[in-house]
């Protein structure tokens, strides 16, 4: 270990912004062989990290940004972990002043993606790289090997890529990093990862509802309800962790911990964005969006408090085979997974062709297979029908899927009945069945709204009969004419 950097620039990596994810992250560089130079705003995190794991690797000690960008081998590659948001800004500015052309700047932070591309340009027109690198796995992750998604100039993957793949995840012998395109887009794909993040979350909570309210299961029940799901299709990060979760005991209380935190979900925003980005680009991201605003509703805690005992018109009593509701439940579990992760793909479509991004869906299934939040088994067939067909319309319309939600359907649809006739409130189950009924629907009441538009607004149609726009005379003698 060196403590010192009188040697010069010998650190292939510089990390700024020590805490608990940037410790991690330059560990795990460090125990990949890699000479890394800290700096952090306040020393006594450097030395902390330091004092508590210098063994594990070789570590540079630099106190200010001057002694930090000089520790660099050219081109200088320094990653920033610190908040979104302004002090990402504050950091980038005093790195770009003491860099060169050529050297490359990272955020590994969750930043907005349009502040990416903002930044990229301006650094761009200073001559350096800048690259928005999305990171999952959190700190466990960060550590032991996360899913990276780099953004940013293709030129800058040549230094940096071996680098991120070396300390990312490995799954089949292919790490879980890649260059995903322009600018702005590795935070944007690693948005809308968390967007999918949000509602795979809400759709396990769900089901977890559904096991506690409809079938009376306490928690350990239910852990073991996850774990065996955790065998089979459903195994992923994080149904493992649910169990987990479940199974944990107050150690005050002696009752499960779940039944012991506040019912109010919080949120740092990574759910929201990607649904106002959605919003913009028009794309309906109805589970991640229900996500969303199942967490909002949760934290309206006084407006909850005043509802309690609201008439609830329960219509059925509680299902009389548990085994096949439990099979239910998890068939609708699989279908709704289905269509988030397809809504998912969808944003990032268009998020691709409103940037010019070229993104490749099946090389996101890919580094999405380990390291990540969402890393789920189903992930390998999603980069199946991807490889398959990267023009694929919809996730769902691969073969794999659409004999899978086949499989689903009647499940599906039993567990969005039963919950509502019980009063158990299921909004991700229930948008999702709603999305897929919609996209194979022949025949839309779309049309009505159009009739309605053209009445009050002139707004004009078009038939199915015939080219252009036409409009009704409403308020004349009700004869059509071509707009
Ligand atoms: C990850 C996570 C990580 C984090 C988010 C979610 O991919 O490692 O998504 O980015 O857990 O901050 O946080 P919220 O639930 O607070 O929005």
């Amino acid at each position: 270990m060196t403590i010192d950097n009188t040697e010069g620039a010998r650190a292939q990596i510089g990390v700024t912004g020590l805490a608990v994810m940037g410790s991690n992250i330059a560990r795990n560089f460090a125990r990949h062989g890699h000479t890394v130079a800290l700096h952090n705003r306040s020393i006594a995190k450097t030395d902390a990290l330091i004092e508590e794991h210098g063994s594990e690797g070789d570590f540079v000690r630099t106190e200010t940004i001057e002694e930090f960008v000089a520790a660099l081998q050219k081109p200088r590659r320094v990653l920033i972990m610190v908040k979104a948001g302004d002090p990402t800004d504050a950091v980038i500015e005093e790195l770009a002043s003491a860099m060169e052309p050529g050297d490359i700047i990272i955020d590994g932070g969750n930043a907005l993606y349009t502040d990416t591309i903002r930044r990229e340009a301006s650094l761009r027109d200073r001559g350096l790289h800048f690259v928005g690198a999305g990171i999952s796995g959190g700190e466990e992750g960060a550590l032991n090997g996360p899913s990276i998604m780099p953004g940013g100039p293709k030129e800058s993957y040549q230094a940096l890529g071996p680098l991120l793949e070396s300390i990312a995840a490995q799954v089949d012998g292919t790490p879980c990093c890649t260059h995903i395109g322009p600018d702005g887009s590795g935070h944007f794909v690693k948005m809308v990862h968390n967007g999918i993040e949000y509602a795979d979350m809400q759709l396990i909570g769900e089901a977890y509802n559904l096991f506690r309210d409809a079938l009376g299961y306490d928690a350990d029940q239910v852990a073991d309800v996850f774990t065996e799901w955790n065998a089979g299709d459903l195994e992923s990060y994080l149904v493992e962790i649910t169990a987990e979760v479940l199974r944990q005991k107050d150690a005050k209380t002696g009752k499960a911990l779940v039944d012991v935190i506040v019912d109010a979900a919080e949120q740092k925003g990574t759910g929201r964005w990607t649904v106002k980005s959605a919003l913009d680009l028009g794309v309906p991201v109805t589970g991640i969006a229900e996500a969303v605003f199942a967490r909002a509703l949760s934290g309206a805690r006084e407006q909850r408090k005043a509802a309690v005992g609201l008439a609830s018109g329960r219509l059925a009593d509680k299902p009389a085979d548990a085994a096949q509701f439990t099979e239910d439940i998890r068939q609708a579990l699989y279908a709704s997974k289905v269509v988030a992760y397809a809504q998912g793909f969808d944003q990032i479509a268009a998020g691709s062709a409103e940037y010019d991004w070229d993104l490749h869906p099946a090389d996101l299934a890919t580094i999405w297979r380990g390291g990540c939040i969402i890393r789920a088994r189903f992930l390998n067939r999603i980069k199946d029908a991807y490889d398959e067909n990267p023009k694929l319309p919809s996730l769902i319309l691969a073969p794999y899927f659409r004999d899978a939600i086949e499989t689903a359907i009647d499940s599906w649809r039993r567990v969005v009945s039963t919950a509502t006739l019980l009063g158990i409130p299921v909004p991700a189950f229930a948008s999702s069945l709603s999305y897929y009924d919609a996209l194979r629907a022949e025949r839309l009441p779309a049309a009505l709204t159009q009739g309605q538009r053209d009445f009050f607004g002139a707004h004009t149609y078009e038939r199915v009969d015939a080219e252009g726009k036409f409009h009704t005379l409403w308020s004349g003698d009700r004869s059509e004419v071509q707009a």
